[in-house]
């Protein structure tokens, strides 16, 4: 199975202000986001983002796109989501579905988890045009490498690129 990860973040690496605000994403950014999750058509996600994403009603646009949680907890199990309790079971519960691509999107826990495994073999990050001091990295802090070619270089509007790696 194909895992792509998908970020926006501020050209130092945070995907998220501390607060959990990420109101430097741009409304392009956004679009782009979007169009990936509905061309791949799966995306899993941390249960902390999925919550935030669902209380800003930001599914909105993906009615097709099949959603996917990670959490430990039972309680937060939610209704129409697949739920897995690891980055393993996910993976194959997707596999058994038929799934063979699936869009990574986030928060910095989760991000790291598949890292960790080495399960990531494409990366798209959107860059915004702003620094910050303190905030959420893209990933959570953890032990791992990836080596990377650079695919491609898309200019999203006049301030923002995306960069668009492979697996070495
Ligand atoms: N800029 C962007 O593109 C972007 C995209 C997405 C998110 N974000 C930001 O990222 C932040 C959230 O990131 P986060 O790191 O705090 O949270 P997160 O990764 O979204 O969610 C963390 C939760 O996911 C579950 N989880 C993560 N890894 C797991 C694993 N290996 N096995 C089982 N469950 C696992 C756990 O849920 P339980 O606690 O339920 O067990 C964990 O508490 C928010 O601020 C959000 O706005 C930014």
């Amino acid at each position: 199975m194909k895992i792509i990860l998908y970020m926006a973040m501020t050209a130092n690496g945070c995907i998220a202000r501390q607060n959990n605000e990420t109101d430097f994403v741009s409304e392009v950014e956004w679009r782009s986001f979007k169009k990936m999750a509905n061309q791949v058509g799966t995306i899993i996600m941390g249960r902390k983002t999925y919550d935030i994403m669902f209380k800003a009603e930001a599914f909105s646009g993906m009615g097709a796109v099949k959603i996917v949680i990670l959490s430990r907890k039972k309680t937060n199990v939610k209704k129409n989501v697949d739920t897995y309790s690891s980055v393993q079971s996910a993976l194959q519960g997707l596999k058994k579905k038929g799934i063979k691509k699936v869009l990574l999107a986030g928060g910095s826990l989760t991000n790291a988890s598949f890292m960790k495994e080495n399960f990531v073999d494409e990366v798209y990050l959107d860059i915004e045009p702003i620094l910050l001091g303190k905030g959420i990295p893209l990933f959570d802090s953890s032990v791992f490498e990836m080596h990377m070619r650079l695919k491609g270089i898309k200019q999203l509007s006049k301030d923002e690129v995306q960069l668009h790696y492979v697996r070495k």
